[in-house]
């Protein structure tokens, strides 16, 4: 059975919309309360049973491959302090059974050329994309929802929310008919359309376990949006020759390439977070008298 095992997180990003804080770090470092946002993308990876993870990096990117290597100075200061939980808590980072495999995109020219990147390491094998961007926050973990989809499919999924019409500039768009509920059968995806022409309210998030075969069809590729080598435009081409499903994911999204997406992460996380949840609780309730006498 084809087993989805690999998982490719493309950080290559300059990350301009959080400057000056990207300036020398990576966007994907930025912590929500504790943690990086690669790292809850990570861990939604090794929810959905996936083991090796293979980062397309740029330059500046060095803080992810170090967040994710061991630490023998803060090993070494916590085991001397006595820190036990501490000490846990930075080894569970990367489980032991996890491989983390690094490849360069020397230039940005697009979400699909940064996929081909992968290719060399993902070989013959399908495998999941996630944009650690966009945080995802489901009873059960999005990508073992796609996956699950996967492999009683056997064919590429997107996964995918309902967007307000007037947003369709921000995603890659689908068009096609319900297969079951929550999967559609692709007929179309066209990378961010005008409102006018968006041809529904589907919207893909950045979520996506794909057939090796995208690559022949990243090859062939033209610059489309933003004169970019978009992955959307290669599962158009893809789905031309094989079945491509888009699957709606049961959870909640945070866009944390927004600012505001971001805030709003960092909020409802914090108020779900076991050491701080209470007291940040307690302190936004008493800013509402605040909000109300300015309203
Ligand atoms: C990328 C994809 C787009 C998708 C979006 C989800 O766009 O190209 O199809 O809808 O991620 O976050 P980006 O946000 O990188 O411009």
């Amino acid at each position: 059975m084809l087993k989805v095992t690999k998982a490719v997180f493309p950080v290559a990003g300059l990350g301009t919309r959080f400057l000056p804080a990207t300036k020398a770090s990576p966007k994907e470092m930025l912590p929500i309360v504790d943690k990086p946002l690669i790292q809850y993308a990570v861990e939604e990876a090794i929810e959905a049973g996936i083991t090796e993870m293979i980062f397309v990096t740029g330059r500046s990117k060095r803080a992810i491959e170090d967040h994710f290597d061991k630490s023998y100075e803060i090993e070494a200061e916590l085991e001397a302090r006595g820190k036990q939980k501490l000490l846990d808590l930075v080894r569970s980072i990367k489980p032991s059974h996890v491989d983390c495999f690094y490849v360069r995109q020397p230039e940005a020219l697009g979400l699909g050329h940064a996929v081909l990147c992968a290719e060399k390491l993902v070989a013959d094998s399908p495998f999941a994309v996630i944009l650690a961007d966009d945080l995802l926050h489901g009873q059960q973990p999005v990508m073992k929802q796609l996956v699950e989809v996967f492999n009683h499919y056997h064919s590429s999924v997107v996964g995918v929310e309902a967007i307000a019409r007037e947003d369709s500039r921000s995603y890659g768009v689908v068009e096609g008919r319900e297969w079951e509920e929550d999967v559609i059968k692709l007929s179309g995806i066209v990378e961010k359309p005008a409102p006018e022409v968006a041809p529904s309210n589907l919207g893909v998030v950045g979520r996506y376990v794909l057939m090796p075969s995208i690559f022949d069809h990243i090859k062939k590729l033209k610059p489309g949006a933003g004169g970019e080598l978009q992955l959307t435009d290669a599962l158009q081409s893809l789905l031309t020759e094989e079945q491509v499903l888009a699957y709606r994911y049961y959870g909640t999204r945070f866009d944390c390439g927004s600012k505001l997406g971001y805030l709003k992460a960092t909020v409802e996380l914090a108020l779900r977070h076991p050491e701080v949840s209470k007291e940040f609780e307690a302190y936004l309730r008493g800013c509402l008298p605040v909000f109300a006498s300015a309203a």
